[in-house]
């Protein structure tokens, strides 16, 4: 009922308009994507959704259901067989060479292993990304302070990764992955090596990411844990997306 000539065809496949609802902005969208590695069986096949600015959504499902394969082809560790990854309506496939770099730059990635160097303080290693794109060093010093003291890390930050608690370390990877003020941070078994309170503290952290304009794409096979957060929760079964599970639909307990 509002249709206009202004409406493009991203916005017309997500069908609010005819809600009357403004369509919020896509920050990723997965169409009909299939992926297959080299002699390998299809580790993803047919997989489509889409995720708004300011959601926190989950992937879960059984060991090799291609949760892993998902988060590449967002981060650009991989390609896609076949169908199309979008970023920020921006189709990933023309997304090459130096290009690669300026995309990561908006995405943020956490790991299990938080792959922290061990001879670098936890300054340095936060400062890293801003470093490899040439930040004035005024500056790299400021963001780090601030995300370092935004994650409860400030006193912590001339200590060497080995002198750091799990979760400490854990955190360290996330401010990396912060510092550069990506619009989507994808995550994979980020509470993979903590225990459950320090697996809730994180995932509280993470929660609190998409107020401040960081969407967030956790991979998890914690069911009980991505129960209790509450959040829209993608399926995969045998690398096809088997549900997406709204928060109003999660059943109690
Ligand atoms: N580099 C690779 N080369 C070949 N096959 C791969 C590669 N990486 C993953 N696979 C296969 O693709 C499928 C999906 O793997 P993926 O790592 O995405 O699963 P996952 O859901 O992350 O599993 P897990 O919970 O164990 O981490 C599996 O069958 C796996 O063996
Ligand atoms: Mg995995």
């Amino acid at each position: 009922m509002v249709a206009t000539p202004a409406v493009d065809a991203a916005s017309a496949v997500e069908g609010a308009w005819g809600s009357g609802i403004i369509p919020a902005m896509g920050v990723l969208r997965f169409d009909n994507v299939s992926k297959q590695y080299p002699g390998g069986h299809a580790a993803l096949s047919d997989v489509s959704f889409a995720i708004d600015a300011g959601e926190m959504v989950f992937i879960t499902g059984h060991s090799g259901a291609g949760k892993s394969t998902l988060l590449r082809l967002v981060h650009l560790s991989e390609r896609p067989s076949r169908g199309a990854v979008l970023f920020a309506e921006r189709n990933l496939l023309k997304v090459r060479g130096r290009r690669v770099a300026l995309h990561r730059r908006e995405v943020g990635v956490v790991f299990q292993d938080h792959r922290l160097l061990s001879d670098r303080s936890v300054a340095e290693n936060v400062a890293l990304p801003l470093i490899l794109r040439g930040v004035r060093r005024g500056e790299i010093a400021k963001r780090v302070r601030a995300v370092l003291e935004r994650l409860s890390l400030g006193d912590r930050e001339r200590a060497l990764p080995g002198q750091l608690s799990a979760g400490e370390q854990q955190r360290v990877g996330i401010a990396r992955a912060l510092v550069g003020e990506p619009s989507l941070l994808v995550a994979d078994e980020p509470t993979g090596n903590l225990d459950p309170t320090l697996s809730s503290e994180i995932m509280a952290l993470f929660a609190a990411l998409p107020e401040r304009g960081t969407s967030v794409l956790v991979a998890s096979h914690d069911l009980a844990l991505v129960k209790r957060m509450r959040k829209r929760v993608l399926v995969l079964d045998q690398g096809r997306l088997a549900d997406d599970i709204r928060p109003e639909d999660l059943a109690d307990g």
